[in-house]
Formats: structure tokens, C-alpha cells, sequence
């Protein structure tokens, strides 16, 4: 990155602050957008002891555009700041200095990286009854969000009881709403309703204590239909494999880090981060924290994925898992076999069990998915588990000289080719760029450049 007269400052205040990771998100999302008309910036974190006062003042004065804030110092900030928005009064902390004439305006982002975290995965709340598990740090940014969606219900479940209930009348009282109740971990077998929305606030199973979970296994996970764990180290918490080992889908807190941060950098510059950019900086973070996931390739027939799998695995010297070639192993029979004895629909439940497969089992590496593996709903949004997807792009010219002549694809077998393939275009575009966060256009480039493209953006 290069730094220029007007290039702006941005920074973390807090002790310590030598294991953040903030410097990562908001260092990418300013590289990636620094070429058009965004601002330019500089993210940098502060070790700041004592003289919180005076480095907030300092930082005013040195025109520093925006901070972040973390501990020990979230709630005194406060005291230094010319106005604080209101979810960061109600939360009682503040994690985001918004830089205005005559000093910061503190915000805090945290309930916006939650709710921002849920949208991704597509996790509706609205009317949901809903288990949160912990009433520590992160849990009133958390019981703020849901109240904010217009949860039906939320339990807030702790060792200590009068926290929760301090949790839940704080947001209660301040949505006039009467949703969140405070409950003790013994009696979360009594909770009646189902389809529950599951988070888990608390820091167990951080690693390395990664086969801990808050909550042993039980029946109540029969009745969660989906769960969020705010720890994202290990990427796969015990809380998260009981889920996946009752069949339901389990995400980590990767997002809700990421979402913070991507929110504050909007409100510090005003410039909306594109959502390619978001999924860069989501790698680039993961990669930060150790975490290592593999990369999907998507695309329609032809589109070139086995290729450029192959080129990436050269180049990364990492395997390739092409989900067609699973599929027929297991299977024992050809793909054509397959829809010819069993049917697209017993074909498509084939690919659903093989992502779920792959998530459980953390697979690494490339992954090449068959082209209509984003047809379903669920599949596009249990791809979001496994890792970042990439769309690679094609128009049906290309792809009509790429595919005709082979008779490996029964979608594609008898008259007008070229029809069918512009037709099934039409549809599947939309779903491969709601499954993919990036896209590469591969008309006139080949394979060994396309790799490349995904390097530069991914790795
Ligand atoms: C299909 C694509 C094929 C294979 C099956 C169905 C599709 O994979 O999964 O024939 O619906 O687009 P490739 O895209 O790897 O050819």
C-alpha cells in the first residue's frame, strides 16, 4: 500500500493490541477500493495504557479520520466522546470512533456485525424464538441485534441468572418490548417451542479448549434449526459439530468479526464496501487467524472449473475434490446412469449430502463443484459454510465450443444445443452469483490465467 499526503489515518485504541486482527480487514478493504474514487487509508492500532482521555484529544487533533475501540477501554471511552448512537448506549459500549467537527462520535458496530452475520447466511429472526447461550461481553450487542429484527422470543441462558435478567431488561426496556427472558442452563430442557435459533455468546470452546461446548449433547439440539457460534477458532467449534451431527447447519463467528469491522470502515469514510471486496477481506481474515478453508470453483458446464481447478492445484500444490467424480465413485455409475436410473432429483439430494459431507469433514483444497449444484436454495447457502466460492463466468459462445461433442452431460444431450444452453444460462447466472462472493470473467483468457486471477484475489 502506498501512502500519500492523502492517505487518512484510521487506528485501534486498547491493550493490548498486538494479537488484532482488525488491521487485516480494514488495511484489505482499503487496498482493494483505493483505486476508484474511495477514500485512501491507513489503518494502524494504538497501544494506549492509561491516558485514554488524552489519546482520544491526540487523536482528534492529529485529523486521525476514525478508531476502533477495544479492551479494557469500551465503556470509559465514553466519557471523551461529543456523542455516543444508540445502540452503543443501550449496549453500554462503544467498539467505533466516528470523527465529526469538534471530536468522535462513538457507535458501536458489534450488533451490526451480528445482524449483518445473519443476513449472509440467510438466518431470519423476525418472529423467531431464539437461544442465546451466554450473557458476557458480546451477548448485549447480540440480544440488541435480535431485538432490533423483531425476534419472537429470546432466551438468554447463563450460569449466573441476574446477568441474563440485567440483559434482558436492559433491551426489553428499551424496545418496549417484553421478548427476552433470563434463564438459568438447567432449564433449557423445559423451553418448549422449536425451529430455535441457537447463539453462542459465551468463549467456550475457544481454542485451544476446542472440544468443549457450554452445553452438553442433548435433545435441545433437536429442536435448534440453525446455530451461530460467535468463537470462529477453531472454524469448527464442538458447539458447531454436535449441530452438524444432529443434521443442522452451524456457522462460526468469523462473520460477525468481519461485519464489525466492514460496517465501522463504512461509517469512518462514508464509501460502501462492494461485496467482492467483503469476501476478499473474509479470506485474507481467515487466513490470518490460521484457518485454513479450501476454495470452490462454480460455474456452468464448460465454464472451464476442472480446468482451472487443476492449474490451482499445480500452482498451491494443494488437491482437488471435484464433486461429479465423488459422486460417480461412491455412486458406482456414470452420471448419465445415474439420471437415467434414478432421476435429476435423486442426482441433486446427491450433491446436498456430499456439501454437507464436505463442511463436516473440513475439507481443504480446491473444490470443483457440478454445474447445477446452486440450483438449490440450501445448497448455495451450505456453500457459505464450506468457503469462499468463486463464479467463473462464461459467455454461451465459449461455453457451446467448450461442451459440444461430448456426451457426458445428459442436460445437455440431443437437438439445440446452443438453446439450451443460453435458456439454462438465464436461469442459473443469478443463483451462481448468489452462491459466489467473487466472480472472474474467463472469455478469452485461459485456464493458467484464470488461476492466476483467483490467486491475486484469494491467497
Ligand atoms: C450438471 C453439470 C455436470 C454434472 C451433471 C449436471 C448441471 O457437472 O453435475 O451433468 O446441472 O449443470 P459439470 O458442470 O462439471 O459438467
Amino acid at each position: 500500500m502506498i501512502i500519500s499526503g492523502t492517505t487518512r489515518t484510521l487506528g485501534l485504541i486498547g491493550n493490548p493490541v498486538e494479537h488484532t486482527l482488525s488491521p487485516v480487514i480494514h488495511n484489505t478493504i482499503s487496498e482493494l477500493m483505493s483505486d476508484g474514487s474511495a477514500m485512501k487509508c491507513v489503518y494502524v492500532p494504538f497501544h494506549v495504557e492509561e491516558k485514554l482521555g488524552d489519546a482520544v484529544k491526540g487523536a482528534h487533533a492529529l485529523n486521525i479520520l476514525g478508531m476502533n475501540v477495544t479492551v479494557p477501554h469500551k465503556q470509559d471511552v465514553m466519557e471523551y466522546l461529543s456523542s455516543v448512537d444508540d445502540a452503543a448506549a443501550v449496549i453500554g459500549a462503544v467498539n467505533t470512533l466516528v470523527r465529526e467537527e469538534n471530536g468522535y462520535r462513538g457507535l458501536n458496530t458489534d450488533a451490526e456485525g451480528i445482524s449483518r452475520e445473519l443476513d449472509f447466511y440467510g438466518i431470519e429472526i423476525e418472529g423467531k424464538t431464539v437461544l442465546m447461550l451466554g450473557a458476557g461481553g458480546a451477548s448485549k450487542a447480540v440480544a440488541y441485534a435480535l431485538a432490533k429484527k423483531n425476534a419472537g422470543k429470546v432466551y438468554i441462558c447463563n450460569r449466573t441468572l441476574a446477568k441474563a435478567q440485567q440483559i434482558a431488561d436492559c433491551v426489553n426496556a428499551h424496545f418496549g418490548r417484553d421478548c427476552m427472558s433470563a434463564m438459568t442452563y438447567e432449564k433449557i430442557s423445559e423451553i418448549e417451542e422449536d425451529e430455535l435459533v441457537a447463539i453462542q455468546c459465551t468463549s467456550v470452546g475457544l481454542s485451544p479448549r476446542d472440544d468443549e461446548c457450554v452445553i452438553p449433547d442433548g435433545d435441545i439440539f433437536d429442536k435448534i434449526a440453525v446455530g451461530v457460534d460467535l468463537v470462529y477458532k477453531p472454524a469448527q467449534t464442538q458447539f458447531m459439530k454436535y449441530l452438524r451431527a444432529h443434521g443442522k447447519p452451524a456457522y462460526n463467528g468469523l462473520r460477525m468479526l468481519l461485519y464489525q469491522g466492514i460496517a465501522a470502515y463504512e461509517h469512518f469514510t462514508g464509501d460502501k464496501v462492494p461485496q467482492e471486496v467483503c469476501e476478499i477481506a473474509a479470506r485474507r481474515l481467515e487466513m490470518a487467524a490460521g484457518i485454513r478453508r479450501p476454495i470452490i470453483l462454480c460455474g456452468y458446464m464448460g465454464s472451464g472449473k476442472s480446468t482451472v481447478a487443476r492449474e490451482l492445484s499445480r500452482k498451491l500444490g494443494i488437491p482437488v475434490i471435484d464433486t461429479d467424480e465423488r459422486i460417480v465413485k461412491t455412486q458406482g455409475k456414470s452420471i448419465n446412469d445415474i439420471f437415467a436410473q434414478q432421476g435429476e432429483t435423486a442426482f441433486r439430494d446427491m450433491e446436498t449430502e456430499l456439501i454437507k459431507e464436505l463442511i463436516r469433514e473440513e475439507a481443504g483444497g480446491i473444490i470443483s463443484l457440478g454445474g447445477g449444484m446452486v440450483l438449490r436454495e440450501e445448497n448455495r447457502k451450505l456453500l457459505r459454510a464450506l468457503g469462499p466460492v468463486v463464479f467463473l463466468e462464461a459467455s454461451p459462445e465459449v461455453i457451446y465450443k467448450r461442451v459440444s461433442g461430448n456426451s457426458d452431460r445428459p442436460l445437455l444431450a440431443g437437438d439445440d444445443l446452443m438453446g439450451k444452453i443460453e435458456s439454462m444460462l438465464k436461469i442459473r447466472t443469478p443463483l451462481y452469483k448468489d452462491a459466489a462472493g467473487i466472480c472472474v470473467d474467463t472469455d478469452g483468457i485461459n485456464a493458467a490465467a484464470v488461476a492466476e486471477c483467483i490467486i491475486n484475489k484469494l491467497m
